[in-house]
């Protein structure tokens, strides 16, 4: 360990960041190997600010502030992360405080546990000085997302830490596409919290009572996906949304959606979107909407918001535009 002889004095803070996250395509059934595409979420975002103070390890956050030794199970993820951490670098875990602040909901597939994880990643190197290499960030965000998921399928800390989309394919290879179309992605939370394990289990569960229709539904998921990949190629948001629609449908056959998700849907389609569906694990949580203009996409957040969406967010497809 460094420790008591290290003379390089330390910085009195450092910060560290990473945003949110939204599945355009492929919940689901990427966790049987189909394809899946996510998108950064730079509207919300999670900040670590790792500070000097004497004695055990302390963390701040919405949910709990005292030592790292005593925090809740919610939190197990984050103190698995902050020793890895401090391991990896050869560090004492001791001497400084992690303050959280979230923007990104959390339980509502927007990438909130691995994005801490990759925000006190970031933050603990930059307080301890050293490079770290985007390798090492995943594999230390994946400490965090083990305990959080369980069997993390590796999209969510790659799409909360990139600025370009990912693309993933076989249930592990990945690969980054830009996306820049005249398109607008409209955003809402449902204020439902989502719960990704139930849902990736129900699945599982359909597959073994009717194995025929559930693959083949999983299948034509997967194809949705590389259709839509060509749809974002070719800069055609229609083709694109009428994949996203599609993509609702089976996911309601795989029972992972719900009344609200499809009511919200519904709305955003009845106000003019050119597609919509849930994202995420569903039951619950985020659904999306597309649109080919700004005011269309201001109008179906209106609306959303009116049929009961909590938030809502209109994020651009144009790259450099907001
Ligand atoms: O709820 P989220 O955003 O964490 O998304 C889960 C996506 C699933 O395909 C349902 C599960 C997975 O591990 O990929």
């Amino acid at each position: 360990m460094k420790g008591g002889f290290l003379l390089k004095t330390l910085p009195q803070y450092a910060l560290g960041i990473a945003h949110g996250k939204i599945i355009l395509m492929g919940e689901h059934s990427v966790v049987y190997g189909e394809p899946a595409i996510a998108l950064p979420f730079p509207a919300v975002e999670i900040q670590a600010k790792t500070t000097n103070n004497k004695g055990p390890v302390t963390v701040e956050s919405f949910y709990y502030s005292g030592t790292l030794n005593e925090v809740p199970s919610l939190l197990e993820n984050i103190k698995a992360v902050i020793e890895k951490t401090c391991h990896t670098l050869d560090q004492a875990v001791e001497n400084f405080n992690i303050f959280i602040e979230s923007s990104i909901p959390p339980q509502r597939g927007m990438g909130s546990s691995a994005a801490v994880s990759a925000a006190i990643v970031r933050s603990l190197y930059n307080f301890f000085e050293e490079p770290l290499s985007y390798e090492k960030l995943l594999e230390l965000t994946d400490v965090g997302e083990r305990i959080a998921h369980g069997n993390p399928s590796g999209l969510d800390a790659k799409a909360t830490t990139s600025t370009d989309a990912v693309y993933f394919e076989n249930g592990n290879d990945f690969s980054y596409m830009s996306i820049d179309m005249e398109a607008y992605l409209i955003v809402a939370d449902s204020g439902e919290i989502g719960n990704t394990k139930e849902t990736v289990q129900a699945v599982k569960n359909l597959l073994e009572k009717f194995p025929e229709d559930t693959e083949e539904i999983i299948h034509k998921l997967g194809d949705l996906v590389t259709y839509a990949k060509d749809a974002i190629d070719f800069k055609d948001p229609r083709t694109l949304g009428t994949l996203m629609s599609k993509a609702h449908h089976y996911l309601k056959k795989l029972t992972v959606s719900n009344e609200t998700l499809d009511h919200l849907t519904e709305t955003a389609i009845q106000n003019g979107a050119i597609g919509a569906k849930l994202t995420g694990g569903g039951r619950g949580g985020c659904m999306i909407a597309l649109s080919e203009n700004k005011e269309d996409a201001k109008k179906i957040a209106e609306a959303l918001e009116d049929a009961g969406a909590i938030q809502t967010w209109v994020h651009s497809l144009k790259m450099g535009e907001l």
